[in-house]
């Protein structure tokens, strides 16, 4: 099958030498296209600034902020049998971009923001995607709730869920914890294990929903 997958931050400029960000680091999102490539489907590796290599064998798309990652997804989503969508974008931006380096003032600095495009968000009604839809959720409360939300608003067959304020778990390291919320309101918990192990099995599950519901874009 062909498999698109969002991986890694997007940073989103404040000045020539400062930007917003978080701590995604695209290791579950390589880990993903890893695992996909290893079963022999054909992988597009949508990705923000990593902290890891990106694999061999995936066509990789380099971009930096949300708007790019957007309109990247929205040229190569159309055709794929699963969209897997494990970016941590940047839900604002700084309003004005500063052509030169900021300097230090004396007193406090008030930075404005304004939302971005939710990219997992638009790729049903705004993208006309229509092939399987997988979503992550980063939460640190009311997990499994707020991830059932996402996937109904976002139009997901899958959240994959994970609370990101459990120590040594998640953001920036290679164990994880998860739990996956299906359309239908099933929950399956996946205990601890290597962002690879969980990987695997993720890459199964994707592989039975494709199967189950046919694909194309
Ligand atoms: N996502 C996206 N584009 C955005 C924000 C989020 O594609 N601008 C995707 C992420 O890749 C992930 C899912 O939406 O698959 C959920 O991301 P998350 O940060 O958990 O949720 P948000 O929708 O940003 O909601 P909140 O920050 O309020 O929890």
């Amino acid at each position: 099958m062909r498999v698109l997958i969002t991986a890694g931050p997007t940073r989103e400029a404040i000045d020539p030498v400062r930007f917003v960000s978080n701590r995604s680091s695209g290791k579950m999102g390589v880990a993903l296209a890893e695992a996909m490539v290893g079963r022999g489907h054909e992988v597009v590796l949508v990705h923000g600034p990593l902290a890891v290599a990106v694999p061999a064998g995936v066509v990789a798309v380099a971009v930096v902020t949300a708007d790019e990652m957007y309109e990247a997804v929205a040229v190569w989503c159309m055709g794929m049998d699963a969209a897997i969508c494990a970016a941590a974008v940047a839900d604002y931006r700084p309003v004005r971009v500063a052509a030169s380096k900021i300097k230090k003032g004396e007193g406090r600095m008030v930075l404005e923001l304004e939302p971005t495009r939710d990219v997992l968000g638009s790729m049903r009604a705004g993208m006309g995607y229509g092939g399987v839809l997988v979503g992550f959720a980063a939460e640190t409360e009311a997990l499994v709730a707020n991830a059932m939300g996402k996937l109904r608003r976002k139009g997901c067959d899958l959240v994959v869920a994970n609370d990101v304020s459990r120590e040594g778990l998640g953001f920036e390291v290679d164990r994880n914890e998860v739990i996956l919320c299906y359309a239908d309101g099933r929950v399956e918990e996946l205990g601890e294990a290597s962002k690879g192990e969980l990987a695997g099995v993720i890459v199964g599950v994707v592989e039975g929903l494709v199967a189950g519901v046919g694909g194309g874009g």
